[in-house]
């Protein structure tokens, strides 16, 4: 007999964080520092979690950011939230709220969707808010036949389908967890996600829901970026306080961290810097596109051409030069200078007069 094969499933945390007000009236360089250790900490375990970060100061009272974390394991997010608390801005951190659930394939029947994720694996993609909320059914709902379940749903979907801006990712939390399903959803209007959800109130899935609520609405932004919300003394404040050398240069990540095809961003002085390893060789460019602000170390590298392609509008740029060689961006972004160190990354700023330095690639040993 002849047994499936395991589907390998991911484990997903939502936790959202709020930051004690008290931390705002401590000394400045201990902010700064305390911003730099715990976005470190985040950035160490890049290879181990997926991790997003979601502002929501100015949007909720009782969280300030999120944190979606998935990982192939549970001991993953223990060791992350360990290492978060034993941070110095850990300390003044409360978690109101923490979701844990896991992905897994719907019990219901969907006419093939490509817009749609696969529901096994989670790939976020670079919407500009997210949409989050814990969801449960009524048991009623259990007790109706499949059929008209899956009638309820395919309506459900039919709705879903009118804004296609908006992408859903599901994920269960059966018995893990308090509630059923944690719901996220993705988009760039928050006006088509409550247009959305205000059709689905009138579907007849929607009398089966018992709970949905409390609802987060989170703004997708870099973790710097994210840190700087909370108030206090700068992010950028405290990524300066990186060792600069005196011939200009800063180690940003080792090679460990950025093997062949892999991209990261980094900061450099403050400055948000794309590190892109394109068949061993380490290229470093401005992370902010000139059009829109999107976060190039998030584009697709063509290797052939040594180019980056913005995610948002495809904007090219050159990785050597930072020219733009395509799309809607009219201004070029900076080419930084890279060197090696043994497995150390190390990036300075655009120097003029040196543009020959500056487009000159730095292979990596091993790669
Ligand atoms: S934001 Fe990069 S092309 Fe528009």
């Amino acid at each position: 007999m002849s047994s499936k094969p395991a589907e390998k499933r991911q484990v997903v945390r939502f936790a959202f964080y709020k930051l004690d007000s008290t931390w705002r009236r401590l000394p400045a360089e201990r902010q700064a520092s305390a911003k730099l250790e715990f976005g470190e900490t985040i950035e160490s375990f890049a290879g181990r979690l997926l991790l997003r970060p979601y502002g929501l100061v100015g949007i909720r009272g009782d969280c300030d950011f999120l944190l979606w974390q998935v990982a192939e394991d549970l001991d993953s997010l223990v060791a992350l939230q360990t290492a978060l608390n034993r941070t110095d801005l850990g300390a003044y951190l409360a978690l109101p709220y923490s979701y844990l659930a896991m992905t897994r394939r719907s019990i219901y029947e969907f006419p093939e969707d490509p817009g749609q994720p696969s529901r096994l694996v989670i790939r976020p993609s670079e919407a500009r808010y997210l949409f989050v909320y814990p969801f449960i059914k009524t048991r009623a709902w259990y007790l109706l036949p499949k059929a008209e379940r899956q009638t309820m749903m395919d309506e459900h979907v039919r709705i879903g389908r009118k804004y296609p801006s908006i992408r859903l990712n599901t994920t269960y939390s059966y018995g893990l967890d308090d509630q059923e399903f944690i719901v996220a959803f993705e988009g760039d209007n928050p006006a088509d996600f409550l247009d959305l959800v205000m059709e689905l109130r009138e579907s007849q899935a929607s009398s089966y829901t018992l709970r949905d609520t409390p609802t987060f609405t989170c703004v997708q932004m870099s973790l710097w970026d994210m840190l700087d919300t909370l108030g206090g003394a700068g992010s950028a404040q405290a990524t300066s306080r990186r060792p600069t050398r005196a011939d200009g240069y800063t180690p940003v990540a080792t090679l460990a961290d950025l093997p062949a095809g892999a991209s990261r961003r980094v900061y450099v002085g403050g400055d948000a810097v794309a590190l892109f390893n394109v068949q061993g060789t380490v290229y470093a460019v401005a992370n902010r596109c000139t059009h829109a602000r999107a976060s190039l170390s998030e584009g697709s590298v063509d290797a052939a051409r040594c180019t980056v392609t913005c995610p948002w509008h495809e904007g090219v740029f050159s990785l050597e030069t930072g020219q733009v060689l395509g799309g809607p961006p009219s201004l070029p972004i900076a080419a930084y200078r890279v060197k090696l160190e043994g497995d150390t990354v190390l990036v300075a700023p655009p120097s003029s007069p040196a543009p020959a330095e500056a487009r000159e690639p730095t292979v990596a040993p091993h790669s």
